[in-house]
């Protein structure tokens, strides 16, 4: 599980339309390696210039945009920087997110926001009947649909979609997964009642998302690891000049508060919900309920 983790992000950013090729190395040194383009981001200009970014990117009109733009550039290059950053803990934290959804069998899970895959292949893994991704991205979904199948996992299908308009029946889903894409979602409250419209009774909702740690002495060292560093080593692996690991520090800092997205649950009209912290309170998973 692990190797292949890995390989798939690295295939395709040292194979054909990788980083060899700009060099023109990539012909004899990798030619098995099955990967996609990556796109041209470095004419373009920013999503997020650092103008946007000195105030709170969550209360712009333009931010949907702003963030397909962002994750359209970046898609190419997204789980290698994943793995890279997250010293590989964002498969442990998916893989946890799976894990608390409980036993899966005979059940329909319906992953928005699924970006390029991962967490709806680690819950296909899981013994469901379907999954299903979901996002509004179609460079993501590029990726996404790249994904190998793998023995003993059920079928997934990826379709385009907008987490505050799922075109989804009401009631018919028994497990809705985000996995650090509420944040990004222009209004979460609206995705939310979305999900709850979706959800059967005794449906699960589950949100993995960044968090502040709530020790200083941890908060101070993520601060200076997610600003100073990883922007610099993250736009370097991506060649990215749309400034997404300048918004993902800001995007994290200025979101929801851990109580006001327990607030917002409830308001949408889930019950039992609890916060489990992960990585010292780096990322935290929500498990809600529907009675
Ligand atoms: C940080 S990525 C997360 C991808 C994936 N869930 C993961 O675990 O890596 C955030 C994703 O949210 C998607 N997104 C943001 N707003 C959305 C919306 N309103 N509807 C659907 N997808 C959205 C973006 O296109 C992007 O693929």
């Amino acid at each position: 599980m692990a190797s292949t983790n890995y390989w798939r992000p690295l295939a395709r950013f040292f194979g054909p339309g990788g980083i060899l090729d700009m060099a023109g190395l990539s012909g004899p040194i990798l030619p098995q390696m099955a990967t996609s383009s990556p796109p041209d981001n470095q004419s373009s200009t920013p999503a997020w210039s650092s103008d946007d970014l000195s105030s709170d990117p969550h209360v712009r009109e333009d931010k949907a945009g702003k963030v397909q733009k962002m994750f359209a550039a970046i898609a190419g290059s997204y789980d290698l920087n994943n793995r890279v950053h997250s010293f590989g803990l964002d498969q442990r934290w998916r893989r946890k997110v799976v894990r608390l959804a409980g036993d899966l069998s005979g059940k329909h899970v319906l992953d928005v926001a699924c970006g390029t895959g991962d967490l709806a292949e680690a819950f296909a893994a899981s013994g469901p009947e379907h999954v299903e991704g979901i996002d509004f991205t179609p460079e993501m979904l590029d990726i996404a649909r790249e994904r190998p199948s793998r023995p003993h996992s059920c079928p997934i299908s990826w379709r385009v979609g907008d987490a505050m308009d799922l075109d989804v029946p009401s009631q018919s889903v028994d497990v809705v997964s985000i996995a650090f894409g509420l944040r990004n979602v222009l209004e979460p409250e609206k995705a939310l009642s979305e999900f709850r419209r979706v959800l059967r009774p005794d449906g699960k909702l589950l949100i993995l998302e960044f968090s502040e740690p709530s020790n200083p002495f941890i908060r101070g060292c993520n601060r200076l690891y997610t600003n100073h560093i990883m922007p610099v080593t993250a736009s370097l692996i991506a060649r990215d000049r749309s400034g997404a690991y300048r918004y993902l520090p800001k995007s994290v800092e200025t979101f929801l508060s851990r109580a006001s997205i327990e607030s917002a649950l409830v308001a949408s009209g889930f019950s039992k919900v609890t916060q489990i912290p992960m990585t010292f309170g780096v990322c935290v998973a929500y498990l809600a309920q529907v009675d």
